[in-house]
């Protein structure tokens, strides 16, 4: 048996249907954009493997970080004792948050970040003996695979055999789909006194579609959640550390929130991180001299030194990576005049290092869609992992992408969509 054989006699992958999928390729070396697989295929990785990765794999200033923090401290317990590189990442990761936000939790994974923000935003207004408990949401949205995170995000095949088990949530249209009438909706749920939450993905809704809506429509949320008291969590799991164009997508408002949720880059997409920020305003709920107003919330991986030092050397990178994420936008910019003289293509759309395009339905767009197979094989047979989102197709690369990779992505694209 070849390693791909053994593979399915005891692993049970994610997301995959294991009776009708194929056998996974079986990676051996990845380095920079690129996937090698244990039977001589290559593959430019041009979704930085599920969103994780900003520099290329196998970086060697990562490695050398975490091999460098491992000679001195590999993972201790995070209450009660802390270490220099979570409390250096942490000064660094205020220093280029937005201002209001202070303060740090750490764990490590996208859901579980939001996990922590939702508990972070019930537990305030416990605290403060304001009894509010409704959470907003939008439509499309999609926030994890834990209860809370799947609570929040949009309901649907994902959810359903969870759905009695879910707790309730009000979900606003989307903004990138009727901008006037989520505001609408917003404003009148936000007046409601038992609100005391809004979560959303800023400008990009990532798995429901990479919907895009613009920083003044978001800017207006913030204000109505502002004027209303409304405690904002933005999860910024996939726009975090410059996917959006700017090192968060929060940054295009003059409006902060209150608490953003980050993980996915945060170390380059190499070991497991995830954090929680919040503001003083949030943090400050939880101080007293009882003890029942504690945040009863931690991992055994909490803080973990050889993620946060890779974080630290991610973070570095990231910020000398402003040219090459403009570069990116500017090809992708491009790119997107040519798609929309292609047939079969509708919907296209650009948002920093992102670009997303729905094929031939322009009404129905869905996960379940049957061209996706099609696509994700005839991407997958020239060389290219896409892995499209039912009949949305979307490019997210690592920021080291080169430009020879990228315009092969493109033509690929091309290719694909004009033999459809
Ligand atoms: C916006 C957003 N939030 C949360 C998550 C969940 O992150 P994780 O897969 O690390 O649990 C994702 C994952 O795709 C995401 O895109």
């Amino acid at each position: 048996m070849n390693y791909s054989q053994r593979d399915f006699q005891h692993i049970w992958h994610p997301y995959t249907q294991m009776e009708t999928d194929k056998y996974p390729f079986v990676i051996t070396k990845a380095e920079g954009s690129l996937l090698f697989s244990d039977d001589d295929k290559s593959f430019i990785d041009a979704i930085s493997s599920w969103w994780v990765n900003l520099h290329g794999h196998c970086h060697p200033e990562i490695g050398n970080a975490i091999a460098r923090q491992y000679q001195s401290l590999d993972q201790i317990i995070f209450a009660g004792f802390s270490h220099p590189v979570a409390i250096e990442y942490a000064e660094d990761l205020v220093k280029i948050l937005p201002e209001n936000i202070q303060k740090i939790f750490y764990s490590d994974n996208g859901s579980t970040a939001v996990e922590v923000g939702l508990k972070m935003a019930v537990q305030y207004w416990h605290n403060k003996d304001v009894p509010k408990g409704k959470i907003i949401a939008l439509e499309n949205s999609y926030h994890g695979d834990t209860f809370g995170s799947m609570s929040v995000s949009q309901r649907g095949q994902f959810t359903l055999p969870f759905q009695e088990m879910l707790f309730d949530v009000e979900f606003l249209v989307s903004p990138a789909q009727n901008a006037g009438k989520c505001l609408e909706a917003l404003e009148k749920h936000a007046q409601d006194k038992n609100t005391a939450a809004f979560i959303y993905e800023p400008l990009v809704q990532g798995a429901g579609g990479m919907l895009m809506y613009e920083p003044e429509i978001l800017e207006q949320m913030l204000e109505i959640c502002r004027r209303n008291n409304v405690v904002t969590i933005a999860d910024e799991v996939m726009t975090g550390f410059g996917r959006t164009g700017k090192l968060f997508a929060s940054n295009y408002c003059t409006i902060s929130p209150d608490i953003i949720c980050l993980s996915k880059g945060i170390t380059g997409g190499v070991l497991p991180l995830a954090v929680t920020a919040c503001s003083d305003k949030i943090y400050n709920a939880f101080l007293s001299s009882d003890r029942k107003k504690t945040f009863f919330h931690g991992h055994s991986y909490t803080g973990n030194a050889l993620s946060i030092a890779a974080a630290k050397a991610s973070l570095e990178l990231l910020m000398n990576s402003q040219i090459k994420i403009d570069k990116i936008n500017n090809s992708h910019q491009k790119f997107l005049g040519k798609l929309k003289v292609l047939g079969n293509v509708s919907h296209t759309r650009v948002r920093g290092t992102v670009l997303a395009f729905d094929v031939v339905d322009e009404e129905n767009t869905s996960y379940f869609h049957p061209l996706r197979d099609q696509l994700n094989i005839a991407f997958l047979e020239a060389g290219v992992l896409l892995r499209p989102l039912g009949n949305t197709v979307y490019i997210m690369p690592p920021y080291c992408i080169t430009e020879e990779e990228l315009s092969y992505v493109y033509q690929t694209i091309e290719k694909v969509i004009t033999n459809i």
